[in-house]
């Protein structure tokens, strides 16, 4: 029997409410419309269609995604201006590409000549050209070449037969790990002025650069402001989370994605299990400093430790469970949540409004 209320739901499942989300939705997209730059939401945070058809309908100019596989599924989906933001190398992966550019407008990373070339082959010998923008690193250490190298790496890039350099992007993943406020506004605002200040560097020695795409949940408000950017790419805001939260990017009632799980044991006053574990919250720490795995919405006490399917709660001072209780857990991390379910369920209030597929979930390759 389908269930009407979340009361009626087998535990644990993956809740998100429809309201936060579209409240959440329309908010990204009015704040990049009056910050005058193109909304490419990260689909990889929901892997869900049906979500990427309500960010299209609030405005978003087209998605982002990690995974050719992904940019498959939502190209399957309708979805016709791609990105994969992501440094794509192979050429299995080139020629998949080389499908995907016949179904639409399609880029895809690239931080390496060698990386890059991989990707250039099928469509040289195709005589077609695959749109690439330049990973540049702003400060995250991750993947992504240093501004000051990027001259040098974009000539070649931009010179190989069968690519077409269309821009420079970036992702201050840096942002999750600051302190206070004031040092998550500093890497906002350096996300969009080196990566600009890069663009400039490029078009001055004569490569092209039409897209300037930064892009993450904390960062977005303030990077999308910087003179020169003309793309954000935020991704984890449809939903946010606990790290979220603790960032200061938004308030608890901003979360749509919570779990709802059952008490199934209280062993000792202080300790209680919930039937959600590391398989359904994941084992991602909370940011910017660990904290549990989640928190018990209405409560202090949170997720102290996590086996696979056991969530041990620390039972806070004044506070108890028993067995058979259902809680709401906000997860550390919505985006890894959200790629262990096969579906998640569109609430309103209590009721259960919708079946979301996450369709592009394990799509890896
Ligand atoms: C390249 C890239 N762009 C955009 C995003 C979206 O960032 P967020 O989930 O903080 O919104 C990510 C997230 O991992 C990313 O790796």
């Amino acid at each position: 029997m389908q269930a009407r209320s979340i009361e009626e739901l087998s535990t644990p499942s993956v809740l998100v409410d429809l309201d936060v989300l579209e409240r959440n939705i329309a908010r990204m997209a009015s704040r990049s419309r009056e910050a005058g730059v193109r909304l490419r939401p990260h689909a990889k945070t929901h892997k869900c269609p049906e979500i990427a058809r309500l960010q299209r309908a609030a405005g978003a100019w087209g998605l982002s995604v990690a995974k050719v596989g992904e940019a498959e599924v939502f190209a399957d989906a309708g979805f016709d201006d791609l990105f994969v933001a992501y440094p794509v190398v192979g050429e299995d992966k080139g020629r998949r590409l080389l499908v995907l550019a016949d179904r639409g407008r399609l880029a895809v990373g690239v931080d390496s000549v060698e990386g890059a070339r991989t990707l250039a082959a099928p469509f040289r010998e195709s005589g077609r050209a695959l749109d690439v923008l330049l990973k540049i690193d702003v400060g995250y250490g991750r993947v992504g070449v240093l501004p000051e190298r990027a001259v040098a790496l974009a000539r070649p890039i931009a010179h190989l037969p069968g690519l077409r350099l269309r821009g420079v992007f970036t992702h201050a993943g840096h942002g999750y790990l600051a302190e206070t406020g004031a040092e998550g506004g500093e890497i906002a605002r350096l996300e969009g002025k080196r990566l600009a200040a890069t663009a400039a560097d490029l078009r001055a020695a004569g490569l092209p650069v039409e897209e300037v795409s930064v892009g993450s949940t904390p960062t977005a408000a303030l990077a999308m402001r910087i003179p020169g950017v003309t793309e954000c790419r935020p991704g984890n805001y449809v939903f946010h989370d606990a790290s979220q939260v603790a960032l200061g990017t938004c308030g608890v009632e901003d979360c749509a994605l919570t779990v709802v799980a059952t008490v199934v044991s209280v062993p000792a006053p202080d300790r209680a299990v919930v039937d959600a574990g590391s398989k359904t919250l994941s084992s991602d720490p909370l940011r910017p400093r660990p904290g549990g795995y989640g928190q018990v919405l209405g409560r202090a006490s949170r997720i102290e430790k996590l086996s696979e399917e056991h969530g041990v709660i620390a039972v806070a001072e004044g506070e108890s469970f028993h067995v058979g209780e259902r809680v709401r857990i906000l997860p550390n991390h919505a985006c890894v949540v959200a790629n262990l379910h096969d579906r998640l369920v569109g609430v309103s209030g209590d009721r259960v409004e919708a079946v979301l597929a996450v369709a592009a979930r394990g799509r890896v390759r």
